[in-house]
C-alpha cells in the first residue's frame, strides 16, 4: 500500500531531509521568507497542532509566534531530528501521531499547521483527513497548508487508478519509493473543501514554488457544539 511505502520512504529519508530541501542552505531559507512571514502572521499567539512536522524546519518559524505548538509526525526518525532543533521546548512538544487519527491526541487547539503534507494524502482519504483536522479546532481557528509548486520534472505523468499523481523518489543508498504528490489547481483545492463549511484561500508564489492554502471553518465539524474540543 502506498501510504506506508511514504511512511518509511520519509521514515528513512529523515536523517538528509532538511538537506535535500535546501534548508540548511541561507539563500533558499531567505527565498522563502514571504512564506515564512505568513507563517508567523498566522500561528501568532495561537495553540497549534503541527501535522507531519517532519525534522521541524517549518516548526521552528511556527513556534516562535505561537503559544503552543504540538507537532506530530508518523516516524521517530524525523522526531529525533526535530529535537535537535533549537526549539523552545517549553512551548513545544514532539509527538508520534499519525495524519490519519488526529482524533487520539490530547489538547485543545485553535490552529492546525502542515507544510508538504496534504499534496500526499490519497485522495480517496482526502475528506476524511480534512474532517479530521477540521475535528480538532474551534470555528474561525485557521487550518495552513503549505505545498509545493510544480517544477520543471515535477510531474511524472503517472497516475494511479484512483488520480493519484505518483512520483518515483530515490534515497541516497539508492533504495527507491513511490509516493503521492499532488500539484492541485484552484478549482481541485476548491473541491477538496467544498463538503465543510467555511473561508477558503489560496495564495501562490511561483519565485519560491510554494502553495499556501488556508482554510477557516465556519461551523466546526466536532468542537463547536460542546465548547470543547478534547477527545481522549
Ligand atoms: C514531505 S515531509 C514534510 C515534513 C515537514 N512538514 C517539512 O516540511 O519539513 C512529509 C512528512 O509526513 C510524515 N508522514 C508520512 N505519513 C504520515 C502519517 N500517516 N501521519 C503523520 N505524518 C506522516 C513523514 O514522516 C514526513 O515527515
Amino acid at each position: 500500500m502506498i501510504i506506508e511505502e511514504m511512511q518509511t520512504y520519509y521514515g528513512r529519508r529523515a536523517s538528509v531531509y532538511d538537506s535535500s530541501m535546501g534548508y540548511d542552505d541561507d539563500a533558499k531559507v531567505l527565498s522563502l521568507l514571504p512564506i515564512i512571514e505568513r507563517v508567523r502572521e498566522t500561528m501568532r499567539g495561537r495553540h497549534v497542532l503541527e501535522i507531519a512536522c517532519g525534522p521541524g524546519f517549518w516548526t521552528q518559524f511556527a513556534s516562535e509566534a505561537a503559544a503552543s505548538v504540538v507537532a506530530t509526525d508518523y516516524n521517530q526518525s524525523t522526531l529525533d531530528e526535530a529535537k535537535n532543533k533549537s526549539l523552545p521546548f517549553d512551548r513545544v512538544s514532539l509527538l508520534l501521531a499519525d495524519a490519519y487519527r488526529l482524533d487520539l491526541i490530547l489538547g485543545v487547539f485553535d490552529a492546525i499547521f502542515s507544510v508538504d503534507w496534504l499534496a500526499h494524502v490519497p485522495l480517496s482519504k482526502m475528506e476524511s483527513f480534512l474532517s479530521g483536522a477540521l475535528g480538532r479546532v474551534r470555528s474561525g481557528s485557521p487550518l495552513m497548508f503549505i505545498d509545493q509548486l510544480p517544477g520543471e520534472h515535477s510531474v511524472s505523468g503517472v497516475y494511479d487508478t484512483d488520480g493519484n499523481h505518483i512520483q518515483e523518489r530515490t534515497l541516497p543508498d539508492g533504495s527507491t519509493f513511490r509516493v503521492i504528490k499532488h500539484f492541485f489547481r484552484d478549482d481541485q483545492i476548491a473541491a477538496l473543501f467544498s463538503a465543510f463549511d467555511g473561508d477558503l484561500s489560496i495564495q501562490r508564489f511561483p519565485e519560491c514554488r510554494r502553495l499556501i492554502v488556508t482554510f477557516i471553518p465556519t461551523i466546526s465539524e466536532d468542537a463547536s457544539s460542546d465548547g470543547d474540543n478534547v477527545r481522549v
